[in-house]
């Protein structure tokens, strides 16, 4: 199916320079799977992101945690995708569960700036994702579909993006999605493609999970069909993210 298993490290708004150091010492003396196992990409907050860039191994790609949602200009404390393209860093994460609930960033935000994103050749990690209330209700597949179409309506072609199923609730709680659930989700978003997209984008794109993963059931979740790697938050600040990423060998 060529899908290459995808590790994402998300630092989120965490660490010094010191800290920084570490973090990348860790990963420049791992030994990881080769780059044809899978994809490694850490996504350092944007002060640290040239540093990392530059004193990282080469095969470990870095991304932002955000950009503007269209050209650069009268945007204080905005980063722009084309300035981040400038620069080198070629992914970026966007539509992040905490800058949706935070900063109010809706769907149809989250579409456009994937596609202006995508206009100035980044790539990008995209999320859905759901709360408990509504896992609780039962609408979990209505409410990634619907933020996955504000995504497709806005863009005509997938090779550059991979999906990180999200669940709300279990992002940063130390309470993970079983593998059965993340499984039934992500196969229903690839039928989601299926039927909306086209067969070829269903399966070709990656739909990765995150939520509380950890060196500790990183490789059950890994096991799961549809499950084609992983965003990691607070493990990937840590030396057991070495072995979340190892968990592409479960493939
Ligand atoms: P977590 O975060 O691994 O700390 O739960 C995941 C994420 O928010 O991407």
């Amino acid at each position: 199916m060529g899908r290459k298993f995808f590790v994402g490290g998300n630092w989120k708004c965490n660490g010094t320079t010191e800290d920084v150091k570490k973090i990348v010492s860790t990963l420049n003396a791992g030994e990881l799977p080769s780059t044809d196992v899978v994809e490694v990409v850490v996504s350092p907050p944007f002060v640290f992101l040239t540093t990392v860039k530059s004193e990282l191994r080469p095969e470990i790609q870095v991304a932002a945690q955000n950009c503007w949602v269209k050209k650069g200009g009268a945007f204080t404390g905005e980063v722009s995708a084309e300035m981040l393209a400038n620069l080198g860093v070629p992914w970026v994460i966007l539509g992040h569960s905490e800058r949706r609930a935070l900063l109010q960033e809706t769907n149809e935000f989250v579409g456009d700036k994937v596609a202006y994103a995508l206009s100035q050749g980044l790539k990008v990690i995209a999320c859905v994702g759901e709360t408990l209330e509504q896992r609780e209700a039962g609408t979990t597949m209505e409410v990634v579909a619907a933020q996955t179409k504000a995504i497709a309506d806005k863009i005509s072609c997938w090779d550059d993006v991979v999906l990180a199923y999200e669940p709300v609730w279990a992002i940063g709680t130390g309470k993970v999605a079983s593998p059965g659930q993340a499984q039934e989700v992500h196969a229903g978003l690839r039928k989601w493609f299926e039927e909306n997209i086209s067969a070829e984008v269903a399966a070709t794109t990656r739909i990765i999970y995150g939520g509380s993963v950890s060196g500790s059931n990183c490789k059950e979740l890994a096991g799961q069909q549809d499950v084609d790697g992983f965003l990691v938050g607070g493990a990937s600040l840590k030396p057991e993210f070495i072995d979340i990423i190892k968990a592409a060998e479960v493939k």
